[in-house]
């Protein structure tokens, strides 16, 4: 039997503020509202192909609004 992981992506209203980085990212998964901010297309759910959008849709959040299947490191500088 095989093992199937459900990613799910999830935009939290409080705290976006239009930054429409995920959106950039990923429009895929996520939609504008006619205010600017984001919300998830469907229930959320990330297909395989899409993980990697997620996570980048994630830690490129400004605002910490967008949460999903791992929190990477975010790394400053360079
Ligand atoms: Fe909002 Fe962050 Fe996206 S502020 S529009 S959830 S990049």
């Amino acid at each position: 039997m095989s093992e199937q992981r459900k990613l799910k992506v999830h935009v939290d209203a409080q705290r976006c503020q239009g930054h429409n980085r995920c959106y950039a990212i990923a429009p895929e998964l996520f939609e504008i509202d006619n205010l600017g901010n984001a919300k998830t297309r469907g229930d959320g759910s990330v297909p395989a192909r899409l993980e990697e959008k997620a996570r980048l849709a994630v830690n490129n959040c400004p605002e910490h609004a967008v949460r999903g299947p791992r929190q990477l490191p975010v790394v400053f500088g360079g």
